[in-house]
């Protein structure tokens, strides 16, 4: 990968960063998704943020080798804390860690976002607990996206405050979109994921050892709720609740 070429997961990413955008890239690694938008004239400034020093020097290396330091503030912050007032960021990506991780970084900075700017988010894993934190934040899910890469599968969550927005238990689970779109890749995964659970509740009920009560419970009803939207040809009562 590099800020030519960037991962088909990035490059999804990228199509939902709206053009003229002031992004902000958090975690951002090499920096290579601001760069590609950059050079591509997507964007029209940039700050990427790193916490950890060997990718912020990857990143600052990126940004100066494609000559675009005027364009793009690297910056060695923790979350949201490299988003400055003055910076104007119209889209924040946050990529490539666990849904909880990202969860956190977006509470724990909630103070740096104006609520105009879109959320572009690839959690991996960890998607429920952070579409919880976007409706209690009052953020809508305007759009999501199931890739697979390399044998991973990728979810994609964008997102934009408006207000109020409820959504019912399936729908943090499975993706409110997602579940009724029903894609083909969505089916698979989730037929993947059905016989993994099914094999660990297997596996639990032989071995002797004691599990939570509840742990147990919540498998289980993952299992139904699986098995429900497998054998269900089309839903359409998932459509968010605005208030
Ligand atoms: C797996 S990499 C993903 C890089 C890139 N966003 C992508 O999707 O390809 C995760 C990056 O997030 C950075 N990171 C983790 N926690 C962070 C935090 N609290 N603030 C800023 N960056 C963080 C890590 O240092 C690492 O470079």
């Amino acid at each position: 990968m590099s800020p030519h070429t960037l991962s088909m997961r990035l490059e999804r990413v990228a199509a939902h960063v709206p053009a003229g955008a002031r992004l902000a890239d958090i975690g951002s690694d090499h920096g290579y998704l601001p760069v590609a938008l950059m050079r591509r004239g997507t964007i029209t400034a940039a700050v990427a943020g790193e916490v950890a020093s060997t990718p912020f020097h990857a990143a600052e290396r990126t940004v100066r080798d494609n000559q675009l330091a005027q364009q793009i503030s690297v910056r060695l912050a923790d979350g949201l804390a490299a988003i400055e007032p003055g910076d104007g960021i119209t889209a924040i990506t946050i990529c490539g860690m666990g849904g909880e991780t990202i969860r956190d970084l977006l509470e724990s900075g909630k103070a740096r976002l104006s609520r105009r700017e879109r959320l572009i988010l690839q959690p991996n894993g960890g998607e429920p607990p952070l579409r919880h934190w976007l409706m209690g934040n009052g953020y809508r899910i305007l759009c999501e996206e199931l890739l697979r890469e390399n044998r991973f599968d990728y979810e994609i969550i964008v997102a934009e405050y408006v207000g109020t927005v409820q959504y019912t238990a399936e729908q943090l689970y499975f993706g409110p979109l997602q579940m009724q779109a029903r894609s083909a890749v969505f089916l698979a995964k989730w037929q993947r994921r059905l016989r993994e659970k099914q094999k660990t509740l297997i596996h639990l009920g032989r071995a002797r050892q004691a599990i939570p009560e509840e742990k147990e419970q919540e498998l289980a009803q993952e299992v139904r709720w699986i098995s429900e939207l497998l054998a269900c040809p089309t839903d359409s009562s998932v459509q968010p609740i605005d208030r």
